[in-house]
């Protein structure tokens, strides 16, 4: 997925070339789960095997804060149910209830439209004051709270 052209289109700062990389994400998103006890999670169907993609918080610093930044990226194959959305959706909730005291905050590129969707769905408002350049060029910010 992180190899899929597609997937990375918006983000190409993101886009793994070799396996040892995909290690190397690995390694740094479980580093995260280790230290406590929450991170990207594996998105999947409860009734089939096998990834469709991945969703969750982490924490990161943003404007000199401590923030959960929200991230999603599904295979291209699963794109366009409904599924990223509930996942967004189920995260949130859930930081909502466990870690009330951080902003959530998702930043996108302004031709990612469905990202910018998807972040609405899960509750997240335009915060236009704290747009600004990000790692792969101009991101809109959408956060809970500030
Ligand atoms: C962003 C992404 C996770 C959305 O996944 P998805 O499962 O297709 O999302 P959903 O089916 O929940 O659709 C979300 C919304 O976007 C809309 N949408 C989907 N594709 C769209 C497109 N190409 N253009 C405009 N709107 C689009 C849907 O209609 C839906 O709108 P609604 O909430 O008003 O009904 C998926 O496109 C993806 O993995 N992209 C690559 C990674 C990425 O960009 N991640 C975000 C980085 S900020």
């Amino acid at each position: 997925m992180h190899s899929d052209p597609r997937a990375c289109a918006h983000n190409p700062s993101d886009a793994l070339a070799t396996r040892a990389e995909a290690a190397g994400l690995f390694e740094y998103w479980d580093e995260h789960w280790r230290r406590f006890g929450f991170g990207y999670y594996v998105v999947r169907r409860l009734a089939r095997a096998g990834p469709l993609g991945f969703c969750g918080v982490k924490f990161m610093t943003f404007r000199e804060r401590r923030i959960l930044n929200l991230f999603y990226r599904l295979d291209p194959a699963a794109w366009g149910d409904g599924i990223a959305g509930e996942a967004a959706e189920a995260v949130v909730g859930w930081t909502t209830r466990h870690l009330p005291g951080y902003p959530v905050v998702a930043r996108v590129r302004p031709e990612n439209v469905a990202s910018q969707r998807v972040a609405v769905r899960a509750g997240l408002v335009r915060a236009e004051a704290l747009d600004g350049r990000g790692l792969d060029g101009f991101d809109r910010i959408y956060l809970t709270s500030w």
